[in-house]
């Protein structure tokens, strides 16, 4: 078996940490089970390029029970657990490419790794590994009956290739189910952002002035949460209902330079581009960390702070402290790629279990579905996403009442009124 990991020596402790996540993966587990009985994948080739966690581990090992001939590849450079990636070849027998660090020409020849697998379903995070497969190995395209997708920005990156026409074969976009991002990104990212800017950092959040780029669900989750640990929050965005909905949510909203001013602590996660800039750079307070919690490492400037910086020193793992002018300085953590994966674990495996749970049916979706399905962007099926919300609130021992037959009637009725 060909794969690329750190070294296996680590799995045993990738192997405990893959348990550790499976016992909070129910309804994933549930679906393995179904997995193992009925062998919906049975021999098909899936490519995956994910967070290489012990959360996707427990998606690889149910995408293998199922039937599927897996590899996986990062999707980020920073957000693999090296344990992890030791344990599923070791003691799962999945092919990974990946090793937390790797530069930029490992990681896409990962990618491509994963590719020489020739898969019939992607499993993409980002869009990066549909975004090769479309570009330099083209050829490889007619192998491909679909894929699924995991997060806002690789959504955004297919419908813009759907819009234009060139993306090849059918996607289901797992972010867009409610069961994906009403708590993955939400409570996920609100959580895991927070733990990763407290594990590079160990500052006190009570009292400090704590700016959130971004009032998407990331972002409501990272205000409330920074709230929650008693930090002064504000949100700068750029949609005009997004910053209604933060204002009436209590949060001050100001333009991203009013906010550089007075910023400690600066957390974007709004998946655009040069969110913070040259001219926030200029007038920020000494001490300001600046952080991403967005997919891609584009948001904060960083050529720019490199050229404006006198210089720059690692001054603790995933913290580079920058010396401006005036002896400000500013710390940027982990290289601006994304702070939850990088300096901590990413997702709780709670959330994660719902994520997965809609990669597991939508790849049994599609592999059911493909042939009639366009090559477009499609949301998973309300069907699914109703039922991964009923099993999690099973495995939680939370019972919910059924409509009655006269409310039911009433729910699909117009004449009754006053
Ligand atoms: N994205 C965010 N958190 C994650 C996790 N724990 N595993 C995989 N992908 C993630």
């Amino acid at each position: 078996m060909d794969y690329d990991v750190k070294d296996l020596g680590l799995a045993e402790d990738g192997k405990k940490r893959i348990e550790w996540a499976e016992k909070d993966m129910p309804v994933l587990g549930l679906i393995k089970e179904r997995f193992a009985n009925e062998k919906p994948l049975k021999d098909v080739k899936l490519a995956a390029c994910l967070h290489v966690t012990s959360e996707t581990a427990n998606l690889m090992r149910t995408l293998k029970a199922g039937g599927a001939d897996v590899v996986l590849c990062a999707s980020n450079p920073l957000s693999t657990q090296d344990d992890v990636a030791a344990s599923l070849v070791k003691d799962y027998g999945i092919p990974v490419f990946a090793i937390k660090g790797e530069d930029e020409t490992t990681y896409y020849n990962h990618i491509k790794a994963a590719l020489d697998h020739r898969p019939k379903i992607t499993m993409d995070d980002g869009a990066d590994l549909v975004s090769v497969l479309h570009t330099e190995r083209a050829d490889e395209l007619a192998d491909v009956i679909g894929g699924t997708e995991e997060t806002t920005t690789g959504v955004i990156r297919l419908k813009s290739m759907a819009e234009q026409g060139v993306l090849k074969y059918p996607i289901v976009a797992v972010n867009d189910a409610q069961t994906k991002h009403f708590f993955d990104n939400r409570y996920g990212t609100g959580q895991s952002t927070i733990d990763g800017i407290l594990r590079a950092t160990n500052v006190l959040l009570a009292g400090k002035t704590f700016v959130i780029s971004g009032y998407g669900w990331c972002g409501r989750g990272v205000a409330m949460r920074a709230r929650g640990m008693g930090a002064n929050v504000i949100i700068t965005e750029i949609d005009p209902l997004k910053a209604l909905e933060a204002v009436m949510d209590g949060f001050r909203v100001l333009p991203s330079i009013e906010a550089a001013m007075v910023a400690d602590v600066w957390v974007t996660v709004s998946g655009d581009l040069h969110v913070i800039d040259e001219r926030h750079f200029k007038v920020m307070k000494n001490g300001a960390i600046i952080c991403n919690s967005g997919h891609f490492n584009v948001e904060i400037n960083i050529p720019a702070l490199e050229q404006m910086a006198i210089s720059h020193k690692p001054v603790r793992p995933f913290v580079e402290e920058y010396l401006m002018d005036g002896g400000r300085r500013i710390y940027l953590l982990a290289d601006g790629r994304l702070v939850n994966l990088a300096a901590a674990e990413g997702h709780p495996a709670s959330v994660m279990d719902m994520s997965f749970a809609n990669q597991s049916l939508s790849a049994e979706y599609m592999l059911a579905n493909a042939e009639r399905l366009e090559n477009k962007v499609y949301g998973v099926p309300g069907e699914i996403d109703s039922s991964i919300a009923r099993l999690k609130l099973d495995s939680m021992g939370i019972k919910i009442d059924q409509l009655t037959q006269e409310q039911d009637k009433y729910l699909h009725s117009w004449e009754m009124g006053t």
